[in-house]
């Protein structure tokens, strides 16, 4: 596996490849590498000649009070995982490169960051934006993949794509789970043993809220939200950002659940902020 650490030379060794005719996929990550990371590398392997896997801390998508300081960095144990997926070059670039003095371009979604976790989390969605628009802009791949973990950042990058003409297509993958069900993440590690057990409450309540949908036995979100809030509160020092009942195409609540609808939740459990959500097809 080839490390590429600079911007130009990841931009010329990645045209040099598409004149080859090669087909190209990007996974853009910020590294911490865990089973979903690997199940969107293995993914890629599967459907391109050149996989290309990006590892970048990105500051813009954090908030002055979040986590960039303490964020996982294992760029050793990183490479290693890379290379038994067999990715073809690991690009990782710096912070001074990526955003060198002077830098003054933004990408905006307004619409699909005014809910969910946009408005826990100012300017994130912009940061992500912003980010994954230049790193499509250098590597030029064919097509990009992502976690359904995310979702609002899938929605908020497809409609980027899509409104800025990239030529990319994107693909999307289901949320890897930890046997219990926990999701998993990068910031997982910052949990203790205790905040991990009772961390697989989010999932529970997310697959609890399907099932009364599914059944019919819930229709009105509000009451939904107000019966998951229910189990959500036992977790010992948890605060709730959201549960809510969206759209899946535009994000926007709906009062009365009508399917398809996602079901997404943000909770923090002490001083880690979990998401999760599940689709009611
Ligand atoms: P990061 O959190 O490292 O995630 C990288 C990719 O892995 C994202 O597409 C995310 O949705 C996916 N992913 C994370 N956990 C997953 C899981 N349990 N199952 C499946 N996929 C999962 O998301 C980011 O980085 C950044 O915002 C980024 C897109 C790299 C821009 O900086």
């Amino acid at each position: 596996m080839k490390v590429i650490r600079s911007i130009s030379e990841m931009q010329s060794f990645a045209l040099r490849r598409q004149m080859q005719g090669k087909s190209i996929a990007l996974v853009p990550t910020m590294g911490a590498l865990h089973e979903g990371h690997r199940s969107l590398v293995r993914r890629a392997r599967k459907d391109n000649e050149l996989v290309v896997v990006s590892i970048f801390v990105n500051p813009l998508q954090f908030g002055p009070r979040e986590d960039l300081k303490k964020y996982p960095r294992t760029l050793a144990r990183d490479e290693a995982l890379l290379k038994e997926e067999q990715a073809d070059v690991l690009f990782a670039p710096s912070a001074e490169d990526m955003f060198p003095a002077g830098f003054a371009t933004f990408v905006d979604v307004p619409a699909l960051s005014a809910t969910l976790c946009g408005p826990f989390r100012p300017g994130h969605f912009r940061g992500v934006a912003t980010v994954v628009a230049k790193l499509l802009q250098i590597v030029q791949p064919n097509r990009a993949y992502f976690g359904e973990k995310d979702y609002q950042q899938v929605r908020v990058i497809a409609r980027m794509a899509e409104d800025l003409n990239i030529p990319v297509r994107l693909v999307a993958c289901p949320t890897v789970r930890e046997n219990d069900g926990l999701a998993c993440s990068s910031r997982n590690r910052y949990l203790s043993r205790r905040e991990r057990e009772e961390a697989v409450k989010l999932y529970q309540a997310l697959y609890l809220g399907r099932e009364l949908v599914e059944q019919k036995i819930m229709t009105d979100s509000g009451k939904l939200g107000r019966r998951l809030m229910q189990v959500l509160k036992t977790i010992p020092r948890s605060r709730v950002d959201y549960v809510s009942v969206v759209d899946p195409v535009n994000l926007q609540a709906m009062k009365k659940i009508r399917r398809p609808a996602l079901l997404a939740a943000a909770l923090w459990i002490g001083q880690t902020r979990l998401i999760d959500n599940v689709m009611i097809p």
